[in-house]
């Protein structure tokens, strides 16, 4: 199953990232936004990225423009028509990817895989409205996704064998450690990340601690990265409650439900590192 071009559908911090995965792998990418002012500031985004990398020494001298131009935008579905696999990056409702999903099969070949990087949806119930629910799989990156190693490889109820193994394939392509699984709420990480991120900030409260002290606690006791706070802030504190949200929905467990505290920081607008605020407070 030779994936020659790929489509990038929605550009928001998870689509540029995979984008730029992409065009960094050298191959031809097609993305897609709702509109080609959102397209490009995207775009604007990840050659900020690549011209880091070139100045850090991490990409070769104009390996930044030379990658940026196998980027090519649209806010049409149809454009996507010529490409192999499409990995669809858009906001996590269940309507709005099942929408996308007929419209998406429309417009490719017979042939093309489609792969969603949902984090807290059903792989199966997206591919149910699709009349090739065997060409449907999961790709589920972290963020930042050019720098997270790992994706999850979901196998969806329907998922073909060789359409698993080659959206496995494309994983290790783009130079990803992948994993596979299957179509389980949250999958493997997020089942185990959500609620424990979720008791991180009910310790807060609970144990008194300041939200520094928290960060330092899980960086310093347990050899976090970052801080549950730092990174709930990374992860934007409406991806995480709606993940949290979906998860609960699914299993009931009551760890799995948002902290009110971060619903409070939710409905205030204060999401972390994209709004300028979170648990920290974030300049420029
Ligand atoms: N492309 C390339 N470079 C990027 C980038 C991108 N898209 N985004 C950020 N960077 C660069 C920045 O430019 C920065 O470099 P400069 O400051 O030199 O410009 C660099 O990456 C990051 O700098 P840091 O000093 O912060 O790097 P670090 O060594 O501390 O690593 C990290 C950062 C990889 C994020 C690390 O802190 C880490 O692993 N954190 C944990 C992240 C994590 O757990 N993510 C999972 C979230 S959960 C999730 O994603 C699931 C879900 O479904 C919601």
């Amino acid at each position: 199953m030779e994936i020659a071009r790929i489509g990038v559908v929605g550009l928001g911090t998870m689509g540029a990232g995979i984008a730029q995965l992409c065009v960094e792998a050298g191959v031809e990418t097609v993305g897609r936004e709702v509109s080609l002012d959102r397209a490009e500031q995207a775009k604007g985004r990840i050659g900020h990225f690549l011209a880091r990398k070139v100045e850090k020494g991490q990409l070769e001298q104009g390996g930044d423009e030379a990658a940026l131009a196998l980027l090519s935008l649209t806010d049409d579905v149809a454009d996507l028509a010529a490409c192999d696999l499409v990995i669809e990056a858009a906001f996590e409702e269940m309507a709005v990817k099942q929408q996308l999903y007929r419209e998406l099969e429309a417009a490719v070949g017979p042939d093309a895989i489609l792969a969603t990087n949902t984090s807290a949806l059903s792989v199966t119930e997206i591919a149910s409205v699709t009349e090739r629910p065997e060409r449907v799989v999961g790709m589920h990156f972290f963020n930042p996704a050019p720098l997270m190693p790992l994706v999850e490889v979901v196998r969806a109820e329907r998922t073909d064998e060789q359409v698993f193994e080659a959206a496995f394939a494309f994983a290790e392509r783009l130079g990803k450690q992948p994993i596979r699984c299957n179509d389980t709420p949250g999958f493997v990480v997020n089942r185990i990340l959500i609620p424990l991120l979720n008791d991180c900030v009910r310790v807060l409260d609970e144990a008194g601690v300041t939200v520094e002290d928290l960060d330092k606690a899980m960086k310093h006791g347990a050899g976090w990265p970052m801080g549950p706070a730092a990174l709930l802030d990374l992860v934007g504190a409406d991806v995480h409650v709606h993940a949290s949200e979906a998860l609960y929905e699914k299993l009931r467990e009551p760890r799995m439900a948002p902290p009110p505290r971060l619903v409070r920081m939710h409905q205030a607008g204060k999401l972390g590192r994209k709004s300028g605020e979170g648990f920290h407070r974030y300049d420029g």
